[in-house]
């Protein structure tokens, strides 16, 4: 039988979530260590079949939470001419979901690529980021489109409207992610903003112009690896998100806890309203400590990354 095989990473939001949404400028990393991998094959039965650790069963049946899922394999299938074909799709996904890190993105974008792959070809940026958008509409209403890119991305971005490009760092970078425990829905964190700018215009138009401002000078920090400028644009950040609603009780301690026990800086990155924390650290070693700190301080898990010079 034939086989097609697609892998797509995580992602983190470094500055610029939620903001991004008004055509503010934003920056991501990618979390190479947690991956989807999608698989297709030829499959002898009237529909096509889905496996999954969250369902098994006929794209058709599929449920409701899962319709993003659906999407991205029908117009995977659609964009690659196998519109009526019945394939058998597995994903194995290593990155939680609803936890920020751009979980249904990376799936949507696996299980393109692995489309294509069985369809003897390779999508273009742009195929691959129109099944994306697809995908993260069905998850989402509005997505501005930084995850799409982020997920396909080698290594950091600038991402601005619509438009992305790859942003040189001037040293390697090391997070420490903690993972709140706690499923933030991005579609609610998202209208939560809306509704907030929609009743207090100007205080929220403040923070979004900041959260804008940080966003673009970081990528100048960025450039020069200056990690103590960043940190601190990056607890700025959180102190406005906090301001326009999506932060948690949970997700401040976990800040907290982190620039407490050294990091230079730490948010929370996504959409928020449980999610994870991203911190900035000095080195590997410090990232053990400060990994065992957060989990003290009642993160479920930690991951640490290193983003390196490109
Ligand atoms: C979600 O990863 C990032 C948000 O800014 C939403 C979006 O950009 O579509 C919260």
């Amino acid at each position: 039988a034939r086989t097609g095989t697609g892998r797509a990473h995580a992602k983190a939001i470094l500055f610029g979530e939620h903001a991004v949404v008004y055509g503010a400028p934003a920056v991501a990393v990618p979390l190479c260590q947690l991956e989807v991998e999608a698989e297709v094959r030829t499959f002898h039965g009237a529909e096509t079949r889905i496996e999954s650790e969250l369902f098994a069963g006929t794209l058709q049946a599929m449920p409701e939470r899962l319709q993003p899922v659906a999407t991205a394999a029908r117009a995977s299938l659609a964009e690659a001419g196998l519109g009526s074909a019945a394939v058998q799709l597995r994903i194995r996904s290593a990155v939680p979901h609803g936890r920020g890190l751009g979980s249904s993105a990376a799936v949507a974008a696996a299980v393109a690529r692995a489309t294509a792959d069985f369809a003897g070809r390779e999508f273009d940026t742009e195929q691959l980021y129109g099944i994306v958008q697809q995908a993260e509409r069905v998850a989402h209403g509005n997505p501005s489109g930084i995850d799409a890119r982020a997920v396909a991305a080698r290594g950091p971005i600038r991402f601005q409207s619509g438009s992305t490009a790859e942003l040189p760092i001037g040293a390697p970078l090391t997070f420490v992610i903690a993972d709140s425990g706690v499923s933030g829905s991005t579609a609610e964190a998202v209208a939560g903003v809306r509704e907030l700018r929609a009743a207090e215009p100007a205080r929220i138009d403040r923070a979004i112009s900041r959260l804008s401002d940080l966003a673009e000078g970081a990528t100048l920090d960025l450039g020069l690896g200056d990690r103590a400028a960043l940190g601190a644009r990056m607890r700025e950040a959180h102190e406005l998100l906090g301001r326009i609603g999506v932060s948690t009780t949970a997700l401040d301690a976990l800040v907290d806890a982190a620039c407490a026990a050294g990091a230079a800086g730490a948010k929370l990155t996504g959409s928020g309203l449980g999610g994870c924390v991203l911190a900035l650290v000095d080195s590997e070693e410090q990232a053990e400590r400060i990994a065992l700190t957060l989990r003290a301080a009642g993160a479920q898990r930690t991951w640490t990354t290193t983003v390196p010079v490109a």
